[in-house]
């Protein structure tokens, strides 16, 4: 094994970490869950337990990377907490699962990009999706996406990942403010503001505990917390900075897009009359290609619409296969364009069902996604609250100029209101998977 391999500049990283965090998971996912799930009521839920249950957790990864300097797997043992390495290993494996179905929708999104542009969608939105989310072509634009993510994995991490993110990052964000001045313009904006942003104080009130299994899934999904992806992200650090702006930083930039990405999703719905909440996975699909096509200018708002998902998903994607590739290159030593080339291909097959049937899609998204995902931020936070507390104040404090209760608070938030929340969210959506199963492939 040669030297590991750092980032090359403290914005690197910063934009490598929002790039993973911001993805699918913003532009799509977030708006329709908010949708489903009531509107701006959930967007108060969901903000708080971003800000109080995931990036507390975020804090656990960084430190165990930055301290450890080692893969998921083998950060466990390096900190001195071999018993833990199960974190890793589920970790790993959620990671996977993800990264199979996620390629999958990357893949549904470079397909929208051509029918953006050749307008193949005008008129049949619900048949368009349809013939573009499951079949033979699902699985070749899915192979696509992976190869494209494969192909920068391969390059390393200052070569592929930092160089990518600086690119693509910024890319993003200025698309994204393009659209939202857009949309602005539209006649259903002040609709969808107001329907998006003005939160229903006796829908808080009777709704928090049901909007909040979802607002939690979500909070982990977005800010790419609960499979280490932020441990090796924080491996790669050399420099002792401090992880809490860093950490600060990365969910408010998350943060911003996620509402950015709301913005323009909202008024473009209510300029169409499409009722918001129809759910769904292919929802924002099928109402946002149906509304592009009627829209002033459709064709080359879908077209740049896409585009920006397309990016967005890809600095998502590398994330998500280096905790796989980082692990396999620190245990067998074998060089990263093989270790790139095995996992991508494990990736792909694992995911083929859920590219021949939506239902697989969705069993895949509810086990990895509000299960395993969740049961790993549980284990993270059970461990760097009650375990690992001590070691993890002095490595938290590295860098840190804020003041001296900032880490305990830190880790009494990790102890008490982060380990009830998880447990809560985590029994209910294990009652729900069961359901989801049950009535999707029995
Ligand atoms: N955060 C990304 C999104 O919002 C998805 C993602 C990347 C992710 N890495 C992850 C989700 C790790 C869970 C775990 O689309």
């Amino acid at each position: 094994m040669g030297s590991r391999e750092t980032w090359a500049t403290r914005l690197g990283f910063i934009l490598a970490a929002i790039g993973s965090a911001v993805g699918l998971g913003n532009v799509w996912r977030f708006p329709f869950i908010t949708a489903e799930s009531g509107g701006a009521a959930f967007l108060v839920v969901y903000l708080l337990l971003v800000a109080f249950i995931g990036l507390p957790v975020m804090l656990v990864e960084f430190v165990i990377g930055r301290e450890s300097k080692q893969n998921v797997v083998d950060a466990f043992p390096a900190i001195g907490y071999g018993n833990w390495k199960a974190i890793g290993v589920i970790g790993s494996i959620t990671g996977f699962i993800i990264l199979s179905y996620y390629s999958v929708v990357g893949g549904w999104v470079i397909q929208y990009i051509f029918g953006s542009l050749t307008g193949a969608y005008t008129g049949s939105a619900e048949a368009y999706f349809g013939q573009v989310s499951s079949g033979l072509n699902t699985a070749g634009f899915d192979l696509l996406f992976i190869l494209l993510v494969a192909g920068v994995v391969g390059f390393g991490v200052r070569d592929g990942l930092e160089r990518a993110a600086k690119l693509l990052v910024p890319s993003v964000v200025g698309l994204m403010l393009f659209l939202a001045v857009y949309a602005a313009t539209l006649p259903g904006a002040a609709e969808g503001y107001a329907y998006y942003l003005s939160p229903n104080l006796a829908t808080l009130r009777s709704d928090a505990l049901a909007i909040l299994p979802a607002a939690a899934g979500q909070a982990f999904f977005t800010l790419s917390t609960g499979v280490g992806v932020m441990i090796t992200y924080g491996s790669y650090l050399d420099e002792d900075r401090s992880l809490l702006r860093d950490g600060f930083v990365i969910m408010l930039a998350d943060t911003c897009i996620a509402v950015l990405a709301g913005l323009i999703v909202f008024p473009v719905f209510f300029a169409q009359g499409i009722a918001p909440g129809d759910g769904g996975i292919g929802a924002t699909f099928v109402s946002l290609a149906g509304a592009f096509t009627t829209l002033p200018g459709g064709r080359l708002v879908g077209t740049v619409f896409f585009v920006i998902l397309l990016l967005a998903a890809l600095t998502s994607a590398f994330s998500i296969l280096e905790v796989i590739v980082s692990f396999i290159i620190d245990t067998t030593g074998i060089a990263r364009s093989y270790a790139t080339a095995g996992s991508v291909a494990g990736i792909f097959i694992v995911g083929l069902p859920t590219a021949f049937d939506l239902q697989y899609l969705t069993v895949y998204d509810a086990i990895a996604n509000n299960v395993l995902l969740l049961l790993g931020g549980l284990l993270l936070a059970l461990f760097g609250g009650w375990v690992y507390a001590t070691d993890a104040i002095t490595e938290f404090s590295k860098g840190l100029t804020s003041p001296q209760f900032i880490p305990k608070l830190w880790i009494w938030v990790l102890r008490v209101p982060v380990v009830v929340v998880l447990s809560y969210v985590l029994y209910q959506n294990i009652l729900d998977v069961i359901q989801t199963i049950q009535t999707s492939l029995l």
